[in-house]
């Protein structure tokens, strides 16, 4: 079941400042096998394979515009931060699952032997999610990436004009990974003498934190979470503790789910961090991880996603900052005025992605997630390993394709998506008049204040 990438990589980038190398230092770098199934603890080239060969690869005929005429004019692009350290709560469980394991662990296997006399426990608590090197790199290498797929928006002259704002939440890895896609460009363009702004805006980056109703129903409600609960007690969760523990030489009890989570975030955070494939990660199969990726699936559904109409409701601040910003930017293009913005580059949580994403109707199932339907489940299409890595994002593109007519495209992860409900044969990139029909209800309606207030009235 396991596969191997061996390859050696020594890229090296000529451009106009400098000469950056790429280096991936381990002869034998290998990829784990349940990499795919890291959930929000991803890396970012899971989900975009090439770019584990060229980080800085852009395929621009993916773009397909329905006629050369179409011009793009306005990008609005909201990225999550980059990899990021544990948090404070996930460093102390890791610490805990090390200590039973050096205390108790009575397997013979090598990788228990490295584990046992050659790994150490370097995460502490002080880490706090804090963002790390490659999560600067994954923002600097994203805005490379982005300049090249649009190069006559976000362009050196652009930049310098004040045609590219940068909003962001105020946590420090959103304003690192901020500080890290202008460094980006900065650096690619050599530019030394100007400084460029960024305001920060929690009440539309970090929404969740301040739509009443959203945190007495759901975030603090943990009744609400039932479907988790149920599930971690089930038996296919039951079953994957037990070849932990059968793995490691302990009795059954000594696992708790806490435990088999944090050795699968182990497993995620050498690989995301230090690119290396842990001997952590041989306490799974990939049978184990696509249960453990389930439930972190289930989590993100009740908890972000559509498991309750309030949690996308929250994003109404965000859905409406949105378009507004895009019918701002289509009337000056119409009217013939030179434009504010021609980027807006947003930067926040896969907590700020998600609620938004289900606003829009992205990733629906037919049924929905809960504790009894894994197995029936396997071909869902909303699965977080693939739609919120670190580093993930959201681009919106309005395009001018002559005559008044203006298209609005969707990527996301930099692969155009189809808004659901528009699948005729130009879903990709619709009539930006139908994109606001389409959404007609929400643009009329979703008013924040209305939606997060605790006894909301019968409309
Ligand atoms: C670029 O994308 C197009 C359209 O999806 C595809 O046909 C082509 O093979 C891609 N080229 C490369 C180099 O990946
Ligand atoms: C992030 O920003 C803080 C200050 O806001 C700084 O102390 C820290 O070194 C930065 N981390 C990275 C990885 O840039
Ligand atoms: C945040 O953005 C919203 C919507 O664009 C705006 O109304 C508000 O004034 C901004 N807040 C700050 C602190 O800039
Ligand atoms: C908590 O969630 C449950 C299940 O959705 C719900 O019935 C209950 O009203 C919620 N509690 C609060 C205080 O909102
Ligand atoms: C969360 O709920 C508890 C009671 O269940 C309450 O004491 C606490 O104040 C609530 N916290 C927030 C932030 O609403
Ligand atoms: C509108 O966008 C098109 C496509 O980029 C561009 O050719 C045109 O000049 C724009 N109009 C204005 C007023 O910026
Ligand atoms: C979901 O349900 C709709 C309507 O019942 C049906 O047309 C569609 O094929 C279903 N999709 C899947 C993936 O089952
Ligand atoms: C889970 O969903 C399935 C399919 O919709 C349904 O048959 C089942 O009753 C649900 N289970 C629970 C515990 O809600």
């Amino acid at each position: 079941m396991t596969f191997f990438w061996k390859f050696t990589v020594i890229h090296v980038l000529i451009i106009p400042c400098c000469v950056v190398n790429y280096v991936i230092p381990e002869d034998n770098f290998d990829i784990p096998s349940i990499a795919k199934y890291f959930n929000t603890k991803g890396r970012y080239e899971e989900v975009n394979p090439h770019l584990i060969k060229d980080i800085f690869a852009v395929n621009r005929s993916i773009l397909q515009p329905p006629s050369a005429q179409c011009q793009p004019f306005h990008l609005t692009a909201i990225i999550r931060h980059g990899t990021r350290y544990p948090t404070s709560k996930n460093a102390k469980e890791m610490q805990q699952l090390y200590n039973m394991v050096m205390s108790s662990a009575s397997g013979k296997e090598s990788w228990l032997r490295e584990i046992k006399s050659q790994w150490r426990m370097w995460y502490t608590e002080d880490m706090d999610g804090r963002l790390v090197q490659k999560g600067v790199e994954d923002h600097k290498h994203l805005a490379i990436r982005l300049s090249k797929l649009f190069p006559s928006l976000i362009s050196e002259e652009k930049l310098r004009g004040g045609f590219i704002k940068f909003i962001t939440s105020s946590k420090h890895r959103c304003v690192n990974s901020t500080l890290s896609f202008k460094a980006g460009l900065t650096e690619l363009w050599a530019i030394t003498d100007q400084d460029f702004h960024h305001a920060i805006n929690d009440s539309v980056m970090r929404f969740f934190d301040h739509c009443t109703r959203y945190v007495q129903e759901v975030d603090n409600n943990s009744s609400a979470l039932s479907e988790i609960n149920t599930f971690r007690q089930g038996p296919e969760m039951r079953r994957v503790t037990e070849k932990i523990a059968d793995r490691l030489g302990v009795q059954y009890s000594l696992i708790t789910q806490d435990m088999a989570d944090a050795a699968f975030y182990l497993c995620a955070y050498e690989f995301a961090i230090k690119a290396v494939n842990s001997p952590w990660c041989q306490l799974f199969d990939e049978e184990d991880a696509k249960v453990i990726e389930y439930a972190s699936d289930l989590r993100e559904y009740w908890k972000r996603g559509y498991g309750y109409d309030i949690n996308s409701k929250s994003s109404c601040i965000l859905f409406h900052d949105v378009f507004n910003r895009l019918n701002k930017a289509a009337s000056e293009n119409k009217s013939g005025q030179q434009l504010t913005e021609a980027v807006t580059v947003q930067v926040g949580h896969a907590d700020t992605l998600l609620p938004l994403l289900t606003l829009l109707g992205f990733f629906k199932d037919n049924v929905s997630l809960n504790s009894s339907n894994y197995a029936t489940q396997t071909q869902r299409s909303f699965r977080t390993s693939h739609m919120l890595p670190y580093a993930a994002n959201l681009l919106l593109v309005l395009y001018d394709c002559g005559a008044g007519e203006l298209r609005l495209q969707a990527l996301l992860n930099e692969k155009p998506v189809t808004f659901p409900g528009l699948s005729d044969q130009q879903a990709s990139m619709p009539r930006y008049e139908d994109v606001k029909e389409n959404y007609r209800e929400l643009l009329q309606g979703c008013d924040f204040e209305t939606e997060c207030q605790l006894f909301k009235s019968p409309a």
